[in-house]
């Protein structure tokens, strides 16, 4: 039976702003704006992947806080979790995977286009801020 894997996603707020990263890859998401985040590695829970890959993607130290409720498919297979973060150091930076940041207060979050799959955790991560 196929398991089902967990992209995780990162709602970052700093100072009531949320971060917003621009995807430079592959070409069909390039140009669209997700929560920043990645694939699970084997043995990771899902709190320890989004520590790494903001760290990985952004050069920054983050703590996620809590899970938004509900679970969004991807590509077959992959399944996108969302948790809210606090950054705790760093600036952040789009080393890999983007090639813009922004972040945006809450009367700005609907001007990026957002990849479809993030929009209800955008929404619900926007209602915690
Ligand atoms: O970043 P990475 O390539 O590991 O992400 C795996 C997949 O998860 C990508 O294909 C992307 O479509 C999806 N993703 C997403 N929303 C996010 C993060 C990743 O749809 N916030």
């Amino acid at each position: 039976m196929a398991t089902v894997r967990v992209v995780v996603g990162g709602a970052v707020f700093d100072r009531g702003r949320l971060l917003a990263a621009r995807r430079s890859a592959p070409p069909e998401l390039a140009g669209r704006w997700e929560l920043p985040g990645g694939k699970l590695e084997p043995g990771e829970t899902p709190r320890e992947a989004l520590v790494r890959e903001l760290r990985e993607e952004l050069g920054v130290e983050a703590e996620p806080l809590e899970r938004i409720a509900g679970e969004w498919p991807l590509k077959p297979g992959y399944v996108l979790q969302v948790w809210t973060a606090r950054l705790l150091s760093g600036e952040a930076r789009p080393l890999e995977d983007h090639d813009e940041l922004r972040w945006l207060t809450p009367d700005r979050v609907d001007e990026v286009d957002w990849l479809d799959q993030d929009r209800p955790a955008v929404a619900a991560a926007m209602r915690l801020l």
